[in-house]
């Protein structure tokens, strides 16, 4: 009974070393904790977030590196309500076979969405879209904003016609191809942390 015992705590210890990243590094670290800590949010409160703290995500965004530094992006933020209700009943009848709830959810209930699009003329644009992206979503976490990095919405807004005047709205530059958006909100819920494979990664010796 005592060897069982001690097996289970060693299990325990095991998994809670393998998946919980707030350990005594995390504490130490503001940087690393607000990595280890952001998670995506789906559920999010209607209060809205201010201008003033958008216009400090989007700063943190600017200042992610690109190659080049191109940046190679342009970006459109909708923290208009209306707005958001107009792109969400263009998604909904655009998709006319799917529930419009579903449909209208593609963006998870974030009051705010960041519409990212890429210079297509560039090949390392997504790459400098996705770490503007992943700036602008720890800078969130770090002012108490909850975020989540969507690509559905790019699908439902771009493969079909009737969506089209969405995207011609946002007014990308010529050249520039929609290809990401980023939810912001303050979070209504606190998800678990989803698990990581630490295989993919090997030390070449
Ligand atoms: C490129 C990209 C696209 C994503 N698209 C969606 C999406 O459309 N809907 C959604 O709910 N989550 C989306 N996610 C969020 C991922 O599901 C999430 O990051 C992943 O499950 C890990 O969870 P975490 O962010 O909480 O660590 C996307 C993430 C990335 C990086």
């Amino acid at each position: 009974m005592k060897t069982i015992n001690i097996i289970i705590a060693c299990m325990v210890m095991l998994s809670a070393c393998c998946q919980a990243p707030e350990n005594a590094q995390t504490a130490e670290n503001e940087t690393i904790g607000t990595i280890m800590t952001r998670r995506s949010i789906r559920k999010y409160k209607p209060e809205p977030v201010s201008r003033e703290i958008l216009q400090e995500i989007i700063k943190c965004g600017i200042f992610a590196p690109s190659g080049e530094n191109k940046q190679s992006w342009e970006v459109r933020i909708v923290d208009n309500p209306v707005l958001m209700e107009e792109i969400k009943d263009a998604i909904a009848a655009g998709h006319p076979d799917m529930p419009a709830d579903a449909a209208k959810g593609c963006f998870r209930g974030a009051p705010v969405v960041a519409f990212i699009a890429r210079d297509l003329s560039y090949p390392f644009s997504a790459f400098d879209c996705g770490l503007m992206a992943q700036n602008m979503m720890l800078a969130a976490k770090s002012l108490g904003v909850g975020s989540i990095c969507l690509g559905r919405p790019v699908l439902f807004l771009t493969d079909n016609e009737v969506c089209k005047p969405v995207i011609e709205k946002f007014g990308f530059s010529e050249g520039y191809e929609f290809c990401l958006c980023v939810g912001f909100g303050y979070a209504d819920e606190t998800p678990q942390v989803k698990p990581r494979n630490m295989e993919k990664v090997k030390f070449m010796d």
